[in-house]
């Protein structure tokens, strides 16, 4: 068997997030429709058109090193969504429920940033500065994903969910 190098800890990682990111493909429909809020339901909508190019990317970076872009179930993931559902389903109809929803769509997001750092740093190691640079790309947009959720907080829901329902 052949020894597990950093190019297979990269590919391996690779299938993580690519599995994740088709997962969160799906999801953020479901966590947009759910929403109450207009700016965080558009938000949610915005990240979903962002993911299907962020896809795009990891297929040309799965192109790059040369194999098949194929997902790797990623335990992760699964226990960040089905949260986001406990939480859709627990606070439905609820004041808290944005700010519930909002928390869940940041954990997903501080996943993707771990994964993507992970992987732009191995990617410069490994000497693949095109896969590095695509990586990063989806890093920015994750990073102010990120942001534009915690103004979105601030900004109006984590208020709403401190009022009882009229
Ligand atoms: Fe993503
Ligand atoms: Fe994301």
């Amino acid at each position: 068997m052949a020894e597990k190098t950093l190019d297979t800890l990269f590919h391996d990682t690779l299938k993580d997030i690519y599995y994740a990111e088709r997962k969160i493909l799906k999801s953020l429909p479901k966590m947009a429709r759910a929403a109450q809020s207009p700016e965080l339901k558009a938000a949610l909508e915005k990240h979903k058109d962002q993911t299907e190019g962020q896809i795009e990317r990891l297929q040309q970076v799965f192109e790059l090193i040369g194999k098949p872009a194929r997902g790797k179930t990623c335990d992760a993931i699964e226990g960040i969504l089905a949260e986001g559902e406990e939480i859709m389903d627990e606070y439905k109809d609820n004041p808290a429920l944005d700010a519930g929803l909002l928390a869940a769509a940041q954990a997903v997001e501080h996943y993707e940033i771990t994964r993507y750092g992970t992987l732009k740093r191995w990617a410069l190691v490994l000497g693949m500065k095109e896969a590095a640079a695509l990586l990063d790309e989806t890093l920015q947009e994750e990073a102010q994903t990120d942001e534009d959720l915690t103004g979105i907080a601030d900004a109006a829901v984590n208020a709403a969910a401190m009022k009882t329902a009229a």
